[in-house]
């Protein structure tokens, strides 16, 4: 790959009007992951055809290959190609690219396996009643699916997280027959991008914003980071078509300004108790 290609990811990633400042260099330039990871987005039209055979269980393998707290596992997924699929699209937010994906995957926190190996043990398992438990299951889940993200995409596929997998998380759960002390973290939607609605990679942040070297620096810049993301999102959206969309800053605030916003996940902590997980 030349090196112009990396340059280029790079500064769609940033949008096209910020110097991010990165010259790729040496290695950098021909690494087909770097270059899978860069041009990542999110996919929400998905042709109908199926996977081919055996990509389900590659994925997992590669989900299971990213590190896991204290090599626990404390994470499990549903994997959905037809029963249940549709289903599952309604109680997560109705959102029709689950129903069009030929696979849909949800990922779990799992500590239902560690209380049957306590028990087993006939030991107490009193860790498990613990936030840390429940963070360190839901890390677990976050990086087996970025891990199965990543490869879905190196083989051309597309893909889609789904919070929304929280929105009912009882229903999905009783659907789904998980058990108690397991719970749906996110769903993942994956299949083959419709070429005849091609999605452009979205900028992020500045990295001067999130990058703090040695220590957390105060520079008094925040709000000129801001103030550029928010135009280098307004340029985007234009391009997209969506000039309606408000800036980034106050999309942000409105999704988080009132419970509403949360779409049913305030209930999170009462279903997690009901669920078993009795967090402490
Ligand atoms: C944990 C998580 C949950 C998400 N849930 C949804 C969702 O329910 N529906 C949706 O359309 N996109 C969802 N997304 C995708 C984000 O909106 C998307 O990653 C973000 O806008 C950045 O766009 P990009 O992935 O194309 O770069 C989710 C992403 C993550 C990481």
């Amino acid at each position: 790959m030349a090196e112009a290609d990396i340059s280029h990811l790079i500064q769609a990633r940033y949008g096209p009007t910020v110097s991010s400042g990165i010259t790729p260099a040496g290695a950098v330039i021909r690494n087909s992951t770097i270059k899978t990871l860069l041009q990542h987005r999110s996919i929400r039209h998905f042709l109908p055809e199926k996977l081919p055979e055996g990509t389900l269980e590659i994925i997992i393998a590669t989900a299971q290959s990213a590190a896991t707290s204290s090599n626990l596992q404390t994470w499990s997924v549903v994997a959905l190609d037809n029963d249940n699929k549709d289903e599952a699209a309604t109680l997560c937010g109705n959102q029709d690219f689950i129903r069009q994906a030929p696979l849909f995957l949800v990922f779990c926190a799992d500590l239902d396996r560690l209380t049957k190996v306590s028990a087993q043990h006939e030991l107490r398992g009193e860790g498990l009643e613990y936030t840390d438990m429940f963070l360190m299951a839901s890390l677990d889940a976050a990086l087996a699916g970025q891990n199965a993200t990543i490869a879905a995409e190196a083989l051309g596929l597309g893909t889609c997280y789904v919070g929304a997998a929280r929105n009912k998380p009882l229903e999905l759960a009783q659907l789904l027959g998980l058990p108690p002390r397991v719970i749906a973290v996110f769903g993942l939607a994956i299949g083959r991008p419709n070429p005849s609605k091609p999605t452009a990679v979205k900028p992020r942040l500045p990295q001067k914003e999130i990058l703090h070297k040695g220590m957390w620096r105060v520079d008094g810049r925040q709000a000129a980071n801001l103030a550029e993301y928010d135009s280098t999102l307004a340029s985007f959206n234009a391009g997209e078509k969506r000039e309606s969309v408000p800036a980034w800053t106050h999309r942000s605030a409105k999704r988080i300004e009132k419970v509403e916003s949360l779409h049913g996940r305030h209930v999170l902590k009462d279903a997690l108790q009901q669920t078993g997980f009795n967090l402490r």
